[in-house]
């Protein structure tokens, strides 16, 4: 079958055509959808039917996995690479981590080699009357530090921002070990794709705490200006669900949230793995 990459026409985003991930991928096949991801920052597959295994093994074909810290509290059993997302309880008790990701991140960006990219693989949408519920959005963070005037991208050259696993709101608070755990970083606020060289904002509102030779108060407003440039509606693609879906993003030049405009008895049951990453440049 003819492998086709289509762009959403947004500016970020591509939808791959002829591909069965429960089958081995042959080299040349895998190139092709390892090039769409670097280049188009989000890809995705309708219509696959794979196993947790499967998802697995097509995760460690883009290098190590990283094992995310809810892996620990809500992962599938017998393969704890992967994370269960869900809203879904069962006797009472969660059986995957809910509302993750309501605001917008990269994830893992405060950890010192923050993840290559995530990958979402959905069993369960919520609908209301058949309209789909609980989207993701993605923006590219690329596009945007393109639309940069000059003088902006002058001042952020070889600044560093301080990444804080404290600041973010998360649905369940953080154990004692979670925060020892994660000592605040830095990292450079704009950074280089390390596979196209494309340049990009790395910066969050939850997460950045400072910015290296600024005032806190002139530091907040550039890190709040810069968070907000990000997520202007040009750089945005808004992925509808739907059961099948294979979605992956990249955790370098996107930034990305989930919408929570959904609850039970409406289920969402989405598997996610991680890839390994490196200290950004
Ligand atoms: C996440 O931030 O990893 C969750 C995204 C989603 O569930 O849509």
């Amino acid at each position: 079958m003819t492998i086709e990459v289509v762009p959403t026409g947004a500016a970020l985003g591509a939808e791959i055509r002829g591909v069965d991930l429960s089958q081995p991928l042959g080299d040349n096949v895998f190139a092709l959808i390892e090039r769409a991801f670097d280049e188009h920052g989000v890809i995705f597959f309708r219509d696959q039917k794979i196993t947790p295994p499967q998802q697995v093994a097509f995760t460690r074909q883009f290098g190590e996995i990283d094992y995310n810290i809810f892996g620990e509290r809500w992962s599938v059993d017998g393969n704890p690479e992967i994370v269960v997302v869900s809203n879904v309880a069962e006797d009472g008790k969660p059986i995957g981590v809910k509302r993750a990701g309501e605001n917008w991140h990269s994830d893992m960006c405060y950890t010192p080699r923050p993840p290559r990219g995530t990958m979402l693989y959905a069993h369960e949408i919520p609908t209301l009357h058949d309209l789909p519920l609980g989207d993701t959005e993605f923006a590219s963070a690329a596009a945007a530090w393109d639309a940069l005037p000059a003088s902006m991208r002058d001042f952020l050259a070889g600044r560093r921002a301080t990444f804080d696993f404290v600041g973010r709101k998360r649905a369940f608070p953080p154990t004692q070990m979670e925060i020892d755990r994660n000592p605040p970083v830095t990292h450079p606020i704009v950074r280089t794709h390390p596979k196209t060289g494309r340049k990009c904002l790395y910066v969050m509102r939850d997460d950045c705490s400072g910015i290296d030779g600024l005032e806190s108060d002139e530091a907040e407003a550039l890190i709040a200006a810069l968070a907000d440039h990000v997520v202007k509606p040009a750089f945005i693609y808004r992925h509808q669900w739907r059961p099948g879906d294979l979605l992956m993003w990249d955790n370098c030049t996107v930034q990305h949230r989930a919408i929570q405009d959904y609850d039970l008895p409406q289920r969402r049951l989405m598997h996610r793995t991680t890839m390994g990453g490196a200290v950004p440049v």
